[in-house]
């Protein structure tokens, strides 16, 4: 196996006390995420400026398995860009564990990014370059763990691609891409994990196997917040928010 990228910086930095601890979330607060009136609007001041989210008011405790739901172009991805702190809202308040997510300094934003949260995309975003092993291992290139290499090995068997772990990506089925791209998105650990349609480009059936995992990851004690366009994904959700044109229906 080529010997995983990453491994000089980890024992380094091994010890070191992530800024982010003052936002940890491994406290008993309910409340995870709160956003208080959020809206986005792209292109702001310009001819062709867009308001994806009018006025988002909602809050996800800790623990809690939640699907976000609406058609297309209703600002799922927007939303969940904010939650992930990938992007930035245009006004409003968002609270994670109670404190204000844009007073974050650069370096808590990227470990909240990092190790916080996990991200799962709909097209897997999996380096095509890179091996399995090496895609999963990817998180630890920014931050640090213990054993990340049994760490990884871990992952991928829990996934059930012990034997793909030197394969590339377009040597892997859509279901396998998105199974290594639920692995990496576990790597540190993360406690909430966000995923922007992960069944989107899945048939049923592989569906139902990346779903078990949403479930045995949420059994776990993380956080999901799951953007989905299927009823029967979201039934797996303990809590559905509704959003149209911006806005959330219910609460
Ligand atoms: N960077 C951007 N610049 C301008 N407009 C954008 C940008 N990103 C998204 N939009 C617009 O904002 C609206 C919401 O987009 P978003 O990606 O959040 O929708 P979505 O609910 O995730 O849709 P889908 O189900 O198709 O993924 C859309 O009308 C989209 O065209
Ligand atoms: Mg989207």
């Amino acid at each position: 196996m080529p010997k995983a990228i990453l491994l000089s910086k980890k024992d380094k930095n091994k010890n070191s006390t992530s800024p982010l601890q003052q936002i940890s979330v491994d406290d008993d607060s309910a409340e995870l995420i709160k956003l208080i009136n959020i809206t986005k609007t792209y292109n702001l001041g310009k001819p062709n400026a867009f308001a994806a989210l009018k006025g988002i008011t909602l809050e996800i405790s800790k623990g809690t398995f939640t699907a976000i739901m609406g058609p297309s172009g209703s600002g799922k991805s927007s939303l969940m860009n904010i939650l992930g702190a990938l992007d930035v809202p245009t006004s409003g308040t968002y609270l994670v564990n109670g404190k204000e997510v844009n007073s974050l300094s650069d370096s808590q934003l990227a470990d909240f990014r990092n190790k916080t949260v996990g991200f799962i995309f709909q097209q897997y975003n999996l380096l095509p370059r890179l091996t399995v092993a090496e895609n999963v291992l990817l998180p630890t290139l920014y931050g640090s763990i213990s054993n990340p290499l049994d760490k990884m090995e871990e992952l991928l068997s829990k996934v059930g691609l012990q034997d793909k772990i030197n394969n590339k990506p377009n040597q892997l089925s859509g279901g396998e891409m998105q199974r290594v791209a639920i692995a990496r998105a576990l790597m540190m650990n993360p406690s909430i994990i966000m995923a922007d349609e992960p069944t989107g480009n899945l048939d049923t059936r592989t569906s139902v196997e990346i779903m078990n995992l949403f479930n045995e990851i949420h059994k776990e004690g993380n956080t999901i917040i799951l953007i989905t366009h299927e009823d029967d994904i979201a039934a797996h959700a303990e809590t559905t928010i509704n959003i149209r044109d911006g806005l959330i229906l219910n609460e």
